[in-house]
């Protein structure tokens, strides 16, 4: 498949406006919802772990912390190369298209987090992220997808704001063309003037149960937020969901 600079994600998330514009979703924040979700999850203390699309890694740091080997893989050169000094023996850090298998049979748990998903043209891309996670999960291994709770977005979609982050003010739009929501992202800085898109699927609760029950998964337990509450599809902001390897 290779790396394809001309698909959305693989530009916009690889500059460094990205992370200046998503600067309030930091370690911090990453660590609480770490702490839940492994408080709950109740892993066995020898478990490997999989990042999926783990950014600069700031979960992959604290699913480490709390024990557990992780390695931690992401499109993003740049982002990786973030990630690497907090290596160690028992934490990695890779580049790899998390439509391809990184390793097979080799993880209790992955996770997905912070809506890294629906990203692809190709509507068999999403299957195809599904199936290569199952073949790289042990038997019975764990899931994590946190994405963003589709439906509450567009009930409060916010078609239009400015934010001025590190000096820069970024110009938003937002729309809804049935399937994917879009935001446009435009801004200068250093007299050049950069418009981005990002363009996700408006994937609903339903959709990923269809979904992962087509790649060898069984839906054990949806949460609503990074505290682990019950998923509402009007009020919840998030969708978290967790699923086992059938
Ligand atoms: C919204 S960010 C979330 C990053 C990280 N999970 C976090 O919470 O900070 C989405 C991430 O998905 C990565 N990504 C996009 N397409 C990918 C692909 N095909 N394979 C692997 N990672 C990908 C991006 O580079 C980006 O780091």
């Amino acid at each position: 498949m290779g790396r394809n600079k001309t698909e959305w994600f693989a530009t916009w998330f690889d500059t460094k406006y990205y992370h200046i514009l998503y600067q309030n979703r930091d370690f911090k924040e990453a660590e609480r919802f770490i702490t839940n979700l492994l408080n709950h999850l109740k892993l066995p203390k020898d478990s490997n772990c999989l990042d999926l699309a783990c950014g600069k890694g700031r979960h992959a740091v604290f699913i480490n912390k709390k024990g557990y080997s992780v390695t931690g893989v992401d499109l993003s050169e740049n982002s990786i190369q973030e990630a690497k000094p907090f290596e160690r023996e028992d934490l990695k850090f890779e580049v790899h298209d998390m439509r391809e298998v990184f390793k097979t049979n080799a993880y209790d748990a992955v996770f997905n987090l912070f809506t890294s998903f629906g990203y692809f043209e190709n509507q068999g891309d999403n299957l195809k992220v599904l199936e290569s996670i199952n073949e790289m999960l042990v038997d019975d291994g764990v899931l994590v997808i946190d994405f963003m709770n589709a439906e509450f977005v567009l009930d409060n979609l916010v078609k239009e704001e400015t934010k001025t982050l590190d000096g820069i003010q970024f110009h938003i739009t937002r729309n809804y063309d049935g399937s994917h929501i879009f935001k446009h992202i435009t801004f200068s800085d250093d007299g050049e003037n950069f418009s981005f898109q990002e363009r996700v699927q408006a994937l609903k609760k339903e959709d990923f149960e269809m979904l992962l029950d087509k790649a060898g998964f069984t839906v054990v337990e949806s949460f609503g937020d990074f505290s682990l509450s019950p998923f509402d599809k009007h009020k919840s902001d998030r969708l978290i969901i967790i699923a086992r390897k059938k």
